[in-house]
């Protein structure tokens, strides 16, 4: 295991909100090595270590709460030590750093991706990347397949794939491997795990927070490429590859890569039918009145996406594929729910075929993880005639027994031991930004408008039909979708 971590981007937000506090419960856990040091990385100045660790604490404070182990976080800056330097100078970068190459480092990247390049240049420079160091690259990979094809390649030329590790924080939350556990480890679902049985499948994730803070970077992203490129689409290829013949990371990454190429590319003619893109307005969440998204001057970004996506392969052919993501949604929540096909022919008055539920198996991440299975049972009355029917859910949340890790503690413990099958590769990030691009290159062909919705809403009106129906309030019967 690695015992030394550059962290480049400490002053950023991902640095306070989840890092640090991800690092310092590992550490209270006794999960990293004894030795383990950290080397702080960022272009603001501060006079001495004891600053930055004064500043950092108060930033944790107000981010992460009780999220972070106060003991453990004072024990973790106790070896942190900072430097400030302009990350966009590989020669500078390299002559500034005082960090021994020895045993090997992993440098983990918080920045924007135009920094990726000139700061693996100047690792490579100092020695940095040399066997067994690693380096570890936050999301987003670019901002479309050319910009990701640069970096790639060029990040190839510093340092082989192998010790390469894109970091996508959904990989990192328990309930998205889970839904490994749930297919793979029973013999139950697979064998309904397409589109014999299977009427769609709903990706939501909603937020109720909102831009703010964040517009440079968010102007030029937007939600598609900020949420759908990543961390929806990797939920979307767990769900929806071919069992893969072991768990090794590569086997499990290949299979990523076949659903990803299969995805249908979306074309002019059918953007406007097939996905919505709005952006909030002043609204009220939860009681508060809130302000619309300030979008940078020059700019048109969603913060609403809802897309209808196709994989065109045998096992999913005609089942549609409904993603939705926005900000400033009515609640938080972030669901995965896959809506099996009704039964062939139905038996009961009450309630009829019409109103009678579907089967649904409901993947919930936030704000809590939890896995149900709804299933048709008879409540039953007091003669034959009075039967009825009730969509009733089989739960399998297990009570927590052990505290729920933050994303970010898991991801960081395979980096530090090497192992990637959390980890994206260049491939797969390159084959999603590929159907991104079409995406993007159809709104624009089409000329498809942004549709303005209250913040504190579900969107806008027309994406109704691609949100689950527990939220449309729909019934979503056959063919609906
Ligand atoms: C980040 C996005 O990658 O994920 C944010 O940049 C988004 O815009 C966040 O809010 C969502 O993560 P989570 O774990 O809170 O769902």
């Amino acid at each position: 295991m690695h015992e030394q971590l550059v962290l480049f981007g400490a002053t950023g937000d991902l640095a306070a909100g989840q890092v640090v506090p991800a690092l310092a419960n590992l550490l209270r856990d006794r999960l990293l090595p004894a030795n383990f040091r950290i080397h702080a990385v960022g272009k603001t100045r501060f006079e001495s270590d004891a600053a930055f660790h004064q500043w950092l604490s108060e930033r944790i404070a107000r981010r992460a709460g009780d999220a972070c182990d106060a003991d453990a976080l004072r024990e973790l800056l106790a070896r942190t030590t900072y430097t400030s330097v302009d990350l966009s100078q590989p020669e500078t970068l390299a002559a500034t750093l005082k960090v021994d190459p020895r045993g090997g480092v992993l440098s983990y990247l918080a920045v924007p991706p135009d920094l990726f390049v000139p700061i693996a240049q100047g690792l490579k420079l100092a020695g940095l990347l040399e066997e067994p160091s690693r380096l570890m690259l936050e999301k987003p990979i670019g901002s479309d397949l050319a910009s990701a094809r640069a970096i790639n390649a060029a990040i190839a030329t510093c340092v082989p794939e192998a010790r390469v590790f894109r970091l996508d924080h959904y990989l990192g939350k328990a309930t998205v491997q889970n839904l490994l556990a749930l297919r793979f480890g029973n013999t139950l679902l697979e064998a309904v795990w397409s589109r014999r049985w299977i009427e769609r499948v709903d990706l939501l994730v909603a937020e109720t927070a909102g831009v703010d803070g964040r517009e440079q970077y968010y102007s030029r992203y937007g939600a598609l490429r900020d949420m759908v490129q990543n961390h929806m689409l990797q939920m979307l290829c767990l769900i929806a590859m071919e069992p893969p013949a072991a768990m090794d990371a590569d086997t499990v990454r290949d299979q990523k890569l076949m659903v990803l190429r299969a995805l249908r590319p979306f074309t002019t003619a059918m953007a406007p039918g097939e996905s919505v893109r709005g952006v909030y307005q002043a609204g009220v969440v939860g009681a508060q009145p809130v302000g619309g998204f300030n979008q940078l001057e020059g700019q048109s970004v969603e913060t609403f996406v809802a897309l209808r996506a196709h994989i065109d392969n045998w096992r999913w052919a005609g089942v549609p594929f409904n993603l939705v993501h926005g900000k400033r949604l009515a609640t938080r929540s972030t669901q995965i729910v896959v809506t099996f096909k009704p039964v062939s022919h139905w038996l009961f008055e009450k309630p009829n075929r019409q109103q009678a539920a579907p089967n649904r198996l409901l993947v919930r991440l936030q704000p809590e993880e939890n896995i149900e299975l709804q299933l048709m049972s008879s409540l039953a009355g007091p003669e034959w005639g009075a039967m009825e029917l009730q969509s009733l859910p089989l739960n399998l949340s297990v009570a927590p027994t052990r505290r729920r890790r933050i994303a970010y503690e898991r991801l960081f413990l395979d980096a530090l031991n090497g192992r990637h099958a959390l980890f994206v590769r260049d491939d797969e990030v390159e084959a999603a930004w590929k159907w991104i691009d079409s995406i993007a290159d159809a709104w624009r062909g089409a000329d498809c408008a942004l549709q303005p919705y209250p913040a504190g809403s579900w969107g806008p009106q027309t994406a109704m039909p691609f949100l689950p129906s527990a939220i449309s309030g729909v019934a979503h019967a056959k063919g609906s979708a």
